[in-house]
């Protein structure tokens, strides 16, 4: 063919065919990820959509589908829009999903005071800075600390039968916290209480149209947990912990929780892994170090990230200050958008299988 002939939509196809999705293992026209091709002359445009805006390869997937078509006789440029309509996932085996929410995803740990509602608040502020809509329901009915730490007050207002959420840093919020007159008298309720607490947050509450629903549950594997996260349609959870032995027997629990329900482990975060020496930079493994990707390796479960101990990071939750939102550049931010990008890889690698993808 002469360079100067116009190139055909096969060609183009086929040369696509060779940039692949390194987490769904399948290249990008099977997927069926590029829509709207157009081949004007030598210039080649389509868009590029992706299972998720915070997908972590997505600048190398441009530049991949870039050179691949670049590389085929006639073409002289090439227009490549990204865009991303996060997949849906299943809600479990006899559970009514939520119209509009694609995907519940729940962050548990073992043990309380790991970080849990820490690493819930920023994920989500992460994931929403990504473009993802996103929310957060705060089920820890007893310690609903979600509201002071998205710095969030006031009372949520109802719209007919739909309680309205309360927003800030680009997520939608619903908790206990704002239902309740003071916050220093603690809650007593029995079981069944909790849950239609619970069931109402979920289906009366107008969450509109979200990609990630980040559930903040309680901390235990209790019978409370067990049942909520029978009865929450989950499509999979994020265990929280410490790099401290007890903590991560704890996160074994909560594995085997999750795993009793049948809800996907999308992988650990080990929280509090060291501190860094602001002055020199030295690292120091304060809760001992490795337990969390030693942990994920024996359960075959991704290892999501590793978050600093961090004096803004307490400071930013007390002051209701994510850092992810408010100190975009420290190592923290960092840390928790990667945590972000792989929690979101891991769901459309779950949704992938649920539609029958195969993934090698
Ligand atoms: N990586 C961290 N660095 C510094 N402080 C942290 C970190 N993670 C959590 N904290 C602090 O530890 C306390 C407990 O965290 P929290 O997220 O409320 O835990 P949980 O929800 O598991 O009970 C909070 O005061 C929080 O600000
Ligand atoms: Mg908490």
């Amino acid at each position: 063919m002469s360079s100067d002939a116009a190139p055909r939509e096969q060609d183009i196809l086929d040369a696509l065919k060779k940039v692949e999705d390194p987490d769904l293992h399948k290249d990008i026209v099977s997927l069926n990820f590029v829509k709207d091709l157009k081949i004007d002359g030598g210039v080649v445009s389509f868009t590029i959509e992706l299972t998720t805006p915070a997908c972590p390869v997505k600048k190398e997937m441009e530049q991949w589908a870039r050179e691949a078509v670049l590389a085929v006789p006639g073409v002289r440029d090439v227009r490549i829009t990204m865009s991303a309509a996060v997949t849906r996932g299943a809600a479990g085996e006899g559970k009514q999903s939520v119209p509009g929410v694609k995907n519940l995803v729940a962050v548990g740990s073992g043990k309380g005071g790991v970080g849990k509602s820490t690493v819930t608040v920023n994920l989500a502020v992460a994931l929403a800075q990504t473009g993802a809509a996103v929310g957060v329901l705060d089920a820890d009915i007893y310690g609903p600390n979600v509201p002071l730490m998205m710095g969030i007050e006031g009372r949520p207002r109802a719209i007919g039968d739909r309680i309205q959420t309360l927003s800030n840093y680009g997520v939608r919020v619903m908790s206990m916290g704002f239902l309740t007159d003071r916050d220093d008298q603690p809650l007593i309720w029995r079981g069944p209480m909790l849950h239609s607490v619970i069931q109402q947050f979920i289906r009366q509450v107008d969450w509109g149209e979200l990609d990630y629903l980040l559930v903040d549950l309680p901390p235990g594997t209790g019978d409370v947990q067990l049942s909520l996260t029978q009865t929450v349609p989950l499509m999979g959870a994020v265990i929280v912990s410490t790099p401290q032995d007890v903590a991560l027997q704890d996160a074994r629990k909560a594995i085997s929780m999750f795993r009793q329900v049948r809800v996907e482990i999308l992988g650990i975060v080990e929280n509090m892994s060291y501190f860094q020496c602001p002055k020199c930079g030295e690292r120091t493994h304060i809760f001992s170090h490795g337990g969390g990707a030693a942990t994920a390796s024996r359960y075959g479960v991704p290892f999501l990230g590793e978050v600093p101990l961090d004096v803004a990071l307490r400071e930013g939750g007390d002051a209701g200050k994510p850092v992810t939102a408010l100190a975009p550049d420290s190592t923290a931010a960092e840390v928790f958008r990667g945590i972000a990008r792989q929690v979101a890889a891991q769901v459309s690698i779950a949704n992938a299988h649920n539609v029958g993808v195969v993934i090698e």
